[in-house]
């Protein structure tokens, strides 16, 4: 099976992206899988990757760049010779694709993980691993993800929508309270967001996530604690399948789960399974797969939610492609389930064929 596995791109998560295909590329068995890597650089040119893809890495406390240039550490140009795997001249249009099986989108955030690859893919008829079109993007933006959830009585906490240009009402601020999370509407691992205690702070904190998203959303912040849960398709079409749940703590002086603590900081413990009582640990699985149905999701997603002191239980977010570096969530709640990081890769590539 010819797969090709994209990687890198043009969201701010480009780095994080190139971690989580080592890690996949890796897994791929050789006497099973053809590995076509795929690299997009940060302005969106489209160059074949070659080397080892244990180098696709954190190596002191620096993230991958794919680069079209020479001296890139791991990505070669495109291969001039054409060897006939993909054109990687991205004027060459979809059909370029088509000499694959099957592509594994292995990119976060815009541009990859919110229905813009999904669509080039479906165009040209080729499968690929995870959700398509309307479920990418719905995912990929908080507001919609609540609002789609909130039909299926899945629970948010409070929120306002900051649309391109508008600022807070004074009636949001009374409702929401202090502390609030500033967050771009379409982003992820952190970027963009601040947790803002203090009224003055929230125009500055709307800039910062505006430079990643226009539309901002600012949340009530929710005392409580990290849960997250990973979904997989149903493996003969039944329905969608929830992982043991995993704690996030953070514990070192991060003001909540950023984006230092998530990659490049020993700065988070991590319970794998959550210690929660049993009623809370089904309620969340449950809330995961519903999620995972009510935005027509497909593959594999990971699910975030707070519980409360008091045990309620509130989705955070969720993201159809999840980061897969070797601490990533995702893959080590289905190691904990009994499903290992090759036979997981395995797995989801053997769905999309389907
Ligand atoms: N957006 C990052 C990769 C995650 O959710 O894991
Ligand atoms: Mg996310």
């Amino acid at each position: 099976t010819r797969v090709a596995v994209v990687f890198g791109g043009r969201s701010p998560e480009h780095g994080i992206s190139a971690v989580s295909a080592g890690s996949v590329i890796s897994a791929l068995d050789p006497d099973e899988y053809e590995v076509v890597p795929v690299g997009i650089t940060r302005a969106g040119q489209w160059v074949l990757a070659g080397g080892d893809p244990g180098q696709l890495a954190i190596s002191e406390r620096r993230l991958p760049e794919i680069t079209a240039g020479t001296g890139a550490a791991v990505v070669l140009p495109a291969d001039p010779t054409g060897n006939g795997l993909l054109v990687l001249d991205p004027a060459a249009g979809p059909s370029a694709l088509s000499s694959v099986d099957v592509v594994f989108p292995v990119l976060h955030g815009a541009y990859g993980e919110d229905g813009t690859i999904q669509g080039l893919l479906e165009m040209a008829g080729i499968p690929y691993v995870g959700s398509n079109v309307f479920a990418s993007a719905a995912a990929m933006d908080k507001e919609f993800t609540k609002k789609l959830c909130a039909a299926e009585g899945i629970p948010s906490g409070p929120y306002a929508v900051l649309r391109a240009g508008m600022t807070l009402p004074d009636a949001d601020k009374d409702r929401l309270g202090l502390p609030v999370f500033v967050k771009p509407a379409r982003a992820g691992s952190s970027f963009g967001i601040s947790r803002v205690t203090d009224w003055d702070d929230l125009d500055a904190a709307v800039a910062k996530a505006r430079e990643v998203d226009p539309k901002v959303l600012v949340e009530g912040a929710i005392v409580g604690r990290e849960i997250e849960c990973g979904v997989l398709e149903g493996e003969t079409g039944g329905a969608p399948e929830a992982s043991v749940l995993a704690e996030v703590r953070v514990i070192t002086d991060h003001d909540f789960y950023d984006f230092e603590a998530k990659y490049l900081d020993d700065s988070c413990e991590y319970d794998i399974p959550a210690n929660l009582p049993d009623r809370v640990t089904a309620q969340i699985r449950d809330y995961a797969c519903r999620t995972f149905t009510a935005l027509d999701c497909a593959g594999l997603a990971r699910v975030d939610f707070f519980v409360t002191p008091e045990l309620d239980v509130y989705l955070n977010e969720i993201n159809t492609m999840p980061g897969f570096t070797p601490t990533s969530m995702f893959p080590r709640m289905w190691a904990a389930a009994g499903l290992e990081y090759p036979k997981l890769v395995n797995r989801l590539i053997r769905t999309a064929l389907h």
